[in-house]
């Protein structure tokens, strides 16, 4: 594995462990609402028993709506203390510590009705890559669920392709100084899709939340694609 990719899967876990006591209420505060963006768009295409992988579940924002709805929910985070987060609040949920970039080899012989990827995309090295390993992950006629931060050009925030996370947040903790956002443009994305062999089934732009004390907003995209075979 590159070295780049390690540094970032590092500075993923240390960033997110120390959030993790925090996550829920400073998500409230700063109004994330991309697990119920995405929750409005996959419920309408799940079925009692569908098994549902969320990659990146962190502390398991988008799955108590997938739970109702009679589903099982494995979910796949590289903090410890996200998952142990989302243990607590969902003592059902079949839960993994890894990092996506590496393929998750402990589930890598399973597939599943729906994958997805809220709020996580921003934070590999190789999306495409990622992208590739949620379709291996994902049964034929299965879906995909991800959000992507979008760039924008002159945007105070996201006109910079590529940022430190921390910026903002947890300043000054030197394990996460160099933890990167990354950010893409629809076209690049929608190209990843095809080249996954997935179609694209729809798409919608957000304002996924509000970042720092100045609550600037921050876009993002949601991406619903198929697999077909
Ligand atoms: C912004 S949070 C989103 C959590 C949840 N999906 C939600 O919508 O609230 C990003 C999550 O992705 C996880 N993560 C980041 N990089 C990862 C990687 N390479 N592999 C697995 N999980 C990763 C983080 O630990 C964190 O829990």
């Amino acid at each position: 594995m590159a070295d780049n990719s390690r540094k970032q899967a590092n500075g993923a876990r240390s960033y997110y462990d120390l959030l993790a006591s925090k996550y829920d209420d400073a998500t409230k505060e700063y109004k994330w609402i991309a697990p119920e963006i995405v929750n409005n768009l996959l419920l309408p295409h799940v079925k009692p028993g569908n098994s549902i992988l969320d990659v990146g579940i962190g502390t398991a924002q988008s799955t108590e709506a997938f739970l109702k709805a009679g589903c099982n929910v494995c979910g796949v985070d590289i903090s410890r203390k996200m998952l142990d987060k989302a243990k607590e609040k969902y003592p059902s949920l079949e839960l993994y510590q890894g990092n996506i970039e590496e393929g998750v080899p402990f589930i890598s012989t399973r597939s599943f009705d729906i994958v997805l990827g809220v709020g996580i995309l921003e934070f590999v090295t190789n999306m495409e890559n990622v992208i590739g390993i949620f379709s291996q992950l994902t049964k034929s006629e299965g879906l995909i669920g991800f959000t992507f931060e979008e760039f924008i050009a002159k945007h105070e925030v996201q006109g910079l392709k590529v940022s430190v996370t921390a910026k903002g947040a947890l300043e000054n903790v030197p394990e996460i100084n160099n933890f990167m956002t990354v950010r893409y443009e629809y076209q690049e994305v929608e190209s990843m899709i095809h080249n996954a062999g997935l179609s694209l089934l729809e798409h919608q732009h957000f304002i996924a939340y509000e970042k720092s004390q100045e609550r600037i907003p921050i876009s993002y995209t949601i991406m619903l694609a198929k697999k077909w075979v």
